[in-house]
């Protein structure tokens, strides 16, 4: 398989990209900016590959070059995430740009460029990794709304894009995820240590690319065993 992962230089994307290289057969092309953080995956597996990208300033040309030769990508799991915690009132246009841009609009983009080849996939699959924060009718949390407005965003193209892509055979599904230990979190929540551990998610998040495509599509999945 053909995999590309956005922001593995840490948290639950390095894990995704960890569980994932196991599998002998898969070929792993990771993005994020720490390109250090991404050296030392693409240097301790050789089924992964790296590629320094800004999601906020994309570089088709890059991404061009790095798959160049690739005659397919099977999954594609846009995971990187930007959050930004500050009160609605002290929120500045630039805050909701940035939001937008790493959790809505880099998706978008990185998604239009590998369409060409998750259409030659025989089983494509698109997961989007989006919040609990982003779900309709679940608890929210103050000094979250441009995260979680740009992650609303994401779950709701899924839903469009699982319609426009069917005839394709690429399936999409969106992962609301709750809390997770990650660095993120630790940041946005000092102090508060979730149930969840990052490689336990990213467990569930492997089991569900490689198997999920099969059973939803346009589907946005709450995973959290608090009630929404
Ligand atoms: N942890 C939680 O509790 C939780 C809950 C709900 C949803 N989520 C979602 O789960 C995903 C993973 O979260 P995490 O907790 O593992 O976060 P994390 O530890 O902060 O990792 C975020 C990743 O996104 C990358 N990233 C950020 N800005 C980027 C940009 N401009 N261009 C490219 N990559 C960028 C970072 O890489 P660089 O800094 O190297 O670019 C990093 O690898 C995110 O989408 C997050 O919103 C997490």
């Amino acid at each position: 398989m053909n995999i590309i992962i956005t922001g593995a230089s840490r948290g639950i994307g390095r894990d995704l990209a960890i569980q994932l290289a196991q599998y002998t057969h898969h070929r792993i092309l990771v993005l994020s900016r720490n390109e250090g953080k991404l050296r030392e995956l693409s240097d301790s597996y050789e089924n992964i590959f790296h590629l320094k990208y800004d999601l906020g300033h994309p570089d088709p040309e890059s991404l061009g070059q790095a798959i160049q030769g690739w005659s397919q990508i099977d999954l594609l799991i846009n995971n990187a995430g930007l959050l930004v915690k500050k009160n609605f009132d002290q929120l500045k246009r630039s805050d909701w740009q940035r939001s937008f841009d790493v959790n809505f609009f880099g998706p978008v983009e990185l998604i239009q460029q590998c369409l060409p080849l998750l259409k030659k996939s025989s089983n494509a699959h698109i997961v989007n990794i989006t919040s609990m924060g982003g779900f309709q009718g679940s608890s929210k949390f103050p000094g979250l709304a441009a995260y979680s407005a740009s992650k609303a965003a994401l779950g709701n193209l899924t839903e469009c894009l699982a319609e426009e892509l069917k005839d394709d055979g690429v399936a999409v599904n969106a992962l609301a995820l709750g809390a997770v230990q990650t660095e993120m979190l630790a940041e946005a929540f000092p102090g508060f240590e979730p149930p969840m551990h990052s490689d336990q998610m990213a467990k569930f998040i492997v089991n569900f690319a490689l198997n999920g495509w099969q059973f939803f599509n346009g589907k946005v999945l709450p995973v959290s065993t608090s009630t929404p």
